[in-house]
């Protein structure tokens, strides 16, 4: 077994960014990243310090729910500072870098079910989880969350056996850990930046939304609604379309695909 600084180490190695992971904290074993990411980011963690799990026993997902973090997969949070109006773009940061981090690995053409599940042949294959601190129009600090699988076996796992792949799964190809992650790092590094100066990157977001035109079931804190999935704001939120032709505008929640 590695130890937490030849973890670190084999990633650092092939890091090129300005910011993104220079502190870079390695453990074999996490409750989950997001808790210890939270725990520094209070203590003043300088911006883009990551923290990275080999596995965690505690793994959070979405909607309170828990997230399978087995050895082999990615488990990674990134502290950021955005301001109050970016902050709600860093779903489509976080997602898009994973995106383009497949695809520059694989190859595959990775999809996005909103808000920010990334999806290869309508299986999941890597979750987002984004925590904020926010006082008044400050943001204190916000935490990207990412659990990406890599070589996980659905099979072993029946609650999510059906829903769920692996990169591993999904392509022959093998998959250095050290050299994704330092991949998805800087892709991160770079959205940000480019977000920061101005860019807008929901076209490319949109671009490769899966849940549009589709005939969905919406969970949003107590609410469930169904519609058509007509739209996605630049804002990030998506415009449900229900059968009487009104449409609501949501702003966070689970989406179930339905058949007709
Ligand atoms: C979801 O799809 O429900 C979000 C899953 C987010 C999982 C990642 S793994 C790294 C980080 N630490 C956690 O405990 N959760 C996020």
């Amino acid at each position: 077994m590695k130890t937490n600084r030849q973890h670190a180490r084999a990633i650092s190695s092939k890091l090129n960014t300005q910011f993104v992971g220079k502190q870079l904290h390695c453990y074999n074993t996490l409750t989950s990243t997001m808790t210890v990411a939270r725990e520094k980011a209070v203590k003043g963690a300088q911006e883009g310090t990551v923290i990275i799990a080999e596995e965690q026993t505690s793994g959070r997902g979405r909607m309170g729910r828990t997230w399978r973090s087995p050895q082999g997969n990615l488990a990674l949070s990134l502290i950021l500072k955005p301001n109050l109006e970016n902050l709600p773009r860093l779903v489509m940061i976080a997602s898009l870098a994973v995106l383009r981090t497949i695809k520059f690995l694989t190859n595959i053409d990775a999809t996005i079910k909103w808000p920010n599940d990334v999806l290869i042949k309508d299986k999941k294959v890597c979750g987002i989880l984004i925590e904020s601190e926010v006082k008044g129009e400050t943001v204190n600090y916000a935490i990207i969350g990412i659990g990406l699988n890599i070589y996980l076996d659905a099979s072993n796992f029946p609650d999510i056996s059906t829903i769920a792949t692996s990169l591993r799964q999904e392509t022959a190809q093998a998959v250095s850990k050290p050299e994704l992650t330092a991949i998805l790092l800087s892709e991160l590094e770079k959205l940000y930046l480019a977000v920061k100066d101005g860019a807008t990157i929901y076209k490319e977001w949109r671009a490769h939304m899966d849940t549009l035109g589709k005939w969905v079931e919406v969970k949003s804190g107590k609410t469930t609604e169904r519609g058509v999935a007509e739209d996605i704001m630049p804002n990030g939120n998506l415009i449900l379309r229900h059968t009487d032709g009104n449409t609501t505008e949501i702003l966070a929640g689970d989406v179930t695909v339905l058949k007709r």
